[in-house]
């Protein structure tokens, strides 16, 4: 492929993730967004913790049909002339180190917040990382459906609690509970357009939309229109207009009010995706050099899942392209041992079902089979060599010892957790008084516990006892101040295996005690640490 049609696919690439706290209508969006995509025919009032695995597997007929690919991990679609790649942030009771890693992948993420309930604990974790990692986040108020705050109270607690300065696009005719279109604002602030909206039963299908006339919508809607519009000023009055080079440097964020459920708000968040959000650009290596979207083929790793298919016992590997054309079969370099890796298994997948990917490009993800050298964060290419910086670590708060249950089984169970520790499934704190018999797991979600417990079990045999710890919190601290640390009540000092000291705390008040008695000690927040 010439560089200049390479340069073209991916500029047409829009890879991104959807941040939320459970029940904000992530799934519920992600079936509308395919549903606009027209990747499904319809949302099939599916809408729903039961009925979603059956939308998926129409999906998989979907894809079979229409060649689309599929899976856990990315959904991607076509949208007019971009192709979009939606990267799965497992965020439910499976919330993990995961979850953050994805961050790694994507170049935009939609912040999905319920209008009632505002900003909540996990979305802003969530968002903590998007900033941290510089990834511009485009708001989606969903659930306007259904009675909820005002839209500019809703605003105001963005900006106060995380100093994001939101700046609609679209603002809601009609209260939460009275959804009946949007408010296009023009590139001045002002009233563009009334989108209409017509509610289908159920929400199954595109709800049918009317594009007004600013003079006809105040007509038409009255109060709501003027109060729609009133908010459009204010909100131009403290310069809460859109900017795309603020919204790129992370500063401010575009705004839409959604029903996901009604699928109004759904084709907008389609085009400012399309329109707004950034196509795939180089990525800066562990020499802090770009390597150009249009270099030979590169991917960083961001994901490993393993034993997925229980009758195969296999280790897939989630790779985002990061330059150049990924072609199956192609034999690549694993950077991080200099060993050739052979990409004759490479597949989107769902579940159990998977499908091949021949050709990829930039933004795209794929998944490899077999990948049992592969862990996050590591780096494959072609041609030119190229490492990129590993991912960071992110702030545990939940601990656990670990124990083989026989004596016996020790060495096996040692040779176990050093794999596990490489592979990234859980960090592995240890320290001298504890020794190495009874290590100290440390996880973002405790299903990261469950998961390795299950995989000593099946992969190696080993029985284990885990038992829980009560340390909530991390810092990052140093060799000097680990001493003095460790002879406090309710602390202890850890060493992770990438060398990091890390001081656990009982609780908050703990560390809020101790940063006020001791403050020549090193204690510094872990969150998303570089
Ligand atoms: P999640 O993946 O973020 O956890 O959220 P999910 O889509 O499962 O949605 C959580 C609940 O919120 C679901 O209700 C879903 O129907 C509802 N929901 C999502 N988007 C909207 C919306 O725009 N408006 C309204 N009114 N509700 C929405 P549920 O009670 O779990 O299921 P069901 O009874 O609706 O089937």
């Amino acid at each position: 492929m010439s560089t200049a049609a390479l340069a073209t696919e991916t500029a047409r690439r829009r890879t991104f993730a959807v941040i939320s706290h459970p029940d904000a209508g992530k799934s519920t969006l992600t079936e509308a967004l395919a549903l606009h995509a027209r990747v499904i025919a319809e949302a099939g009032a599916i809408h729903g913790k039961a009925g979603r695995r059956a939308t998926v597997s129409d999906w998989m007929e979907m894809e079979k049909a229409r060649g689309i690919s599929v899976s856990s991990t990315a959904l991607q679609f076509e949208y007019e002339s971009c192709v979009i790649n939606l990267v799965d942030t497992p965020g439910h009771s499976d919330f993990s180190e995961d979850t953050y890693r994805v961050l790694t992948a994507v170049d935009a993420a939609v912040m999905l917040i319920d209008a009632a309930k505002g900003l909540e604990p996990q979305t802003l974790k969530l968002f903590q990382v998007c900033r941290h990692r510089g990834i511009p986040v485009i708001t989606v108020i969903n659930k306007w459906d259904r009675p909820g705050r005002a839209p500019l109270e809703l605003l105001d607690e963005i900006v106060d609690r995380i100093g994001l300065t939101p700046t609609p696009l679209y603002l809601p005719v009609g209260s939460a509970g009275d959804f009946r279109g949007l408010l296009r604002r023009g590139p001045d602030g002002l009233p563009a357009e009334y989108i209409r909206f017509t509610r289908t039963a159920g929400g199954a299908t595109i709800a049918p939309e009317e594009s007004l006339a600013v003079a006809d919508a105040a007509e038409r809607e009255d109060e709501a229109w003027t109060t729609a519009a009133e908010e459009s000023e204010l909100l131009s009055a403290t310069g809460q207009d859109h900017d795309q080079e603020l919204f790129l440097a992370g500063h401010t964020s575009p705004v839409i009010y959604a029903s996901a459920m009604l699928n109004f708000g759904v084709r907008q968040l389609l085009e400012t995706l399309t329109r707004l959000a950034p196509a795939p650009g180089p990525r800066i290596d562990v020499g802090d050099r770009p390597r150009p979207v249009t270099d030979p083929f590169s991917a960083v790793v961001f994901k490993v899942q393993a034993g997925m298919d229980s009758a195969h016992r296999d280790r897939l590997a989630f790779m985002r392209i990061v330059s150049g054309e990924f072609e199956r079969g192609m034999v690549v370099t694993h950077a991080q041992t200099g060993r050739p890796f052979a990409t004759k298994y490479a597949l989107t997948v769902f579940g159990r079902e998977r499908s091949t990917v021949d050709t990829a490009y930039p933004g795209d993800v794929v998944g490899l089979v077999n990948a049992t050298a592969l862990a996050p964060g590591d780096t494959l290419y072609v041609e030119r060599k190229v490492q990129f910086p590993p991912i960071p670590s992110f702030a545990p708060e939940h601990f656990a010892t670990i124990r083989a249950a026989s004596q016996g089984k020790y060495k096996q169970f040692r040779r176990a957790i050093d794999q596990l520790d490489a592979e990234r499934v859980v960090q592995v704190l240890r320290n001298d008084a504890r020794g190495d018999a009874a290590p100290v797991l440390a996880a973002v979600g405790p299903m990261q516990f469950e998961v390795v417990t299950a995989r000593l079990h099946t992969e190696f045999s080993v029985e284990t006892r885990l038992e829980p710890l009560a340390y909530t919190i991390a810092r990052r601290t140093d060799a000097g101040s680990a001493g003095e640390l460790d002879r406090q009540r309710g602390v202890e000092v850890f060493t992770r295996t990438d060398g990091v000291v890390l001081a656990l705390f009982s609780d908050k008040w703990r560390l809020q005690y101790i940063t006020k008695e001791l403050p020549h000690l090193t204690l510094e927040p872990l969150v998303a640490a570089a």
